[in-house]
């Protein structure tokens, strides 16, 4: 827990032109959560009472995913600068300490704010600007300084060749106290070569002014603007890897890092084992001794202890319990729950169904509605016909011990008793009661010497 109270405010106003993309740039997903969520959930998690979203192109959409996260937002009208978003922010209103950072920073981490807050406080300064060392500094503001002391930052854009070699620049993550903003933001102007009020200017503007302002050392890492696409699969690439090396530390066996693509929320036990090309979603939660093969998909699904997911798997909101198999190319889509020790085999897929302890599921198969006892085997090309012509779904129930032969179809409703036999390639559409043997097919005729001249036939 953090013990620093403040305010934040997040810039998320710009249109992120160089993504090259529809979506307002601080919704594109880092490793599944859109980039202002990350930032929003670093801030809360480092003690912020209260988040401010400054908010302008696709404010409707950023509405939709911040608010319902208890972010307030503020509008800026025209994208006239970083300066003028502070201002958008209302924020006279705040008392306080501040900290400022943009919605386009997913990397930020709640440790590491926590630090930052820490340095401000010892610092006793009203304005502490984080910066970070970069060999190639690129389009990044560069951190003035004369005889060590700091005087400004400049951007790029306006810098001369001298201030391009600096290397130390402006993360855009500052902590200020609301006093000193409220006094000194009416003063930026936009005297540079894009016409923009510069939140950085307030460095200068308040050193002038008599303030102490102190650069706080961060970490190259956090600094990181998502600004193309590039950059976005960049910061995806780390943020994948953080949880990677953080289930390795709790035991999971990743045969190559990085090459696992594991969301932040995933829980994986020790002793289990994720092949390379793994994507493990949502609130997916792992049990001990499990595998998952190769190019295998788990979305917000559970499985339990020593479950195998054979290669090319797709499971969604479902369950696979102890001890069960699956795959290799099945799929589990919603609401189903496949029993422990169950065999779900290849080319099998299903849709809400029980399935029962220790049933098997070989081959080739469709169930979708559909509740299996245990001990079920289901023969391969078995489908239930669930889907009627009136466009409504029926449920097929088949209790325990019943054996399915192959190429089988259940018209649902069906409901098939205790331990019945269904011959194969039936199409069955009246209830089987308890121990029964249903077949439902055509009688095979076999009418001789059908052919009369076999061309394979020696005549002599
Ligand atoms: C900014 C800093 C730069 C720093 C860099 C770090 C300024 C002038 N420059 O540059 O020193 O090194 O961040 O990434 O602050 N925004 C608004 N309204 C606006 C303009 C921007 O809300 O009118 C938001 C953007 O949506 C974005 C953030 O502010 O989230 C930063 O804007 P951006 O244009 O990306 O600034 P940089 O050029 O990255
Ligand atoms: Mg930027």
């Amino acid at each position: 827990m953090s013990n620093h109270e403040f305010t934040a405010i997040i810039l998320a106003a710009g249109r992120g032109t160089r993504m090259n993309s529809a979506l307002p740039k601080v919704l594109h997903p880092v490793a599944g959560v859109p980039m202002i969520v990350r930032v929003i959930q670093a801030v809360r998690r480092a003690g912020a009472k209260e988040v401010r979203v400054v908010v302008g192109y696709g404010e409707a959409l950023v509405r939709q995913v911040v608010e319902p996260l208890g972010a307030v937002c503020y509008k800026q009208e025209q994208q006239l600068g970083t300066a003028d978003a502070v201002r958008a922010a209302k924020h006279q209103e705040i008392s306080g300490t501040i900290l400022i950072c943009n919605g386009d920073q997913p990397l930020i981490t709640s440790e590491y704010l926590n630090t930052l807050l820490d340095d401000f406080k010892e610092s006793r300064s009203a304005f502490g600007v984080v910066t970070a060392e970069f060999d190639k500094p690129g389009d990044l503001g560069r951190i003035v300084r004369r005889k060590g002391e700091l005087v400004a930052i400049v951007e790029a854009k306006d810098a001369g060749t001298e201030t391009l070699q600096v290397k130390e620049i402006n993360t855009a993550v500052y902590c200020i106290r609301s006093d000193l903003l409220i006094r000194n933001l009416p003063k930026v102007r936009n005297e540079n070569s894009k016409k923009e009020y510069y939140f950085t200017d307030m460095v200068g503007i308040c050193l002038e002014a008599g303030e102490k302002v102190v650069t706080i050392n961060g970490k190259q890492e956090m600094a990181v603007g998502v600004n193309s696409q590039r950059e976005l699969a960049d910061a995806t690439k780390i943020c994948f890897l953080r949880k990677a090396n953080q289930a390795l530390e709790d035991g999971a066996i990743l045969i190559n890092p990085e090459c696992t693509y594991i969301e932040d929320n995933v829980e994986i036990g020790p002793s289990s084992v994720i092949y390379p090309n793994v994507f493990l979603r949502g609130q997916t939660k792992i049990g001990k001794f499990c595998v998952v093969e190769s190019n295998s998909f788990v979305s917000d699904s559970t499985l339990e202890d020593s479950v195998q997911v054979k290669a090319n798997t797709y499971i969604e909101k479902s369950v696979v319990r102890t001890k069960a198999s699956v795959g290799p190319y099945a799929r589990l889509r919603p609401e189903t729950e496949i029993g422990s020790e169950a065999h779900v085999g290849n080319f099998v897929e299903m849709k809400k169904v029980k399935f029962g302890e220790k049933s098997k599921a070989g081959h080739l198969t469709y169930l979708g509605d559909a509740e299996i006892g245990k001990d079920v085997n289901i023969g391969c090309g078995t489908i239930t016909c669930n889907y009627a012509v009136d466009k409504k779904k029926y449920r097929t129930t088949i209790g325990n011990g019943v054996f399915v032969g192959s190429d089988t179809q259940f018209v649902a409703p069906i409901t098939v008793g205790d331990n019945a036999v269904i011959g194969s390639g039936s199409t069955i559409t009246k209830d089987v009661p308890a121990n029964a043997l249903a077949v439902a097919r055509g009688k095979q005729i076999v009418i001789e010497n059908y052919i009369v001249n076999p061309p394979n036939t020696d005549k002599k």
